[in-house]
């Protein structure tokens, strides 16, 4: 059977600071430079999250892009738009909110509401430049 991949691309706003709790100011300073900087920093996001799966002959999709917008929408760009992430973000109390660990987050935010049988994957552009994938 053939596999397909569908793609979603959704955005938000967020602010961030990298910062990890066990090393010292000067250390975080070192490590992070401008990304460490007190008062936090935003970016534009973009988030592309990527389905694989079988085409279901009855629909002739793989996924109901109206439900996967729906369900991004749901479980991450409501709350997480024009929230700082640090602090308004559970996840994040304990988890440095680099792109590599968003992606993550995301991941594991929409994983368990799509069927076994399709590969998710989340695309994170922090910049026009900069972005991670994840799974690897
Ligand atoms: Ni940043």
């Amino acid at each position: 059977m053939k596999r397909v991949s569908v793609f979603r691309k959704e955005h938000f706003n967020a602010a961030h600071r990298l910062h990890n709790e066990n090393l010292s100011d000067a250390e975080n300073a070192a490590l992070f430079g401008r990304c460490n900087y007190p008062n936090y920093h935003g970016h534009n996001y973009d988030l592309i999250v990527q389905v694989t799966g079988e085409i279901d002959p009855v629909s002739g999709y793989v996924m109901d892009m109206k439900v996967l917008s729906d369900l991004i929408k749901e479980k991450v760009t409501e709350e997480f738009d024009h929230r700082n992430l640090n602090l308004d973000i559970e996840e994040f109390r304990t988890l440095i909110p680099t792109a590599e660990n968003i992606a993550i987050v995301i991941y594991d935010r929409l994983r368990p509401h799509i069927d076994n049988s399709k590969d998710l994957k989340i695309r994170l552009y922090e910049t026009e430049r900069n972005y991670v994938e994840y799974p690897a």
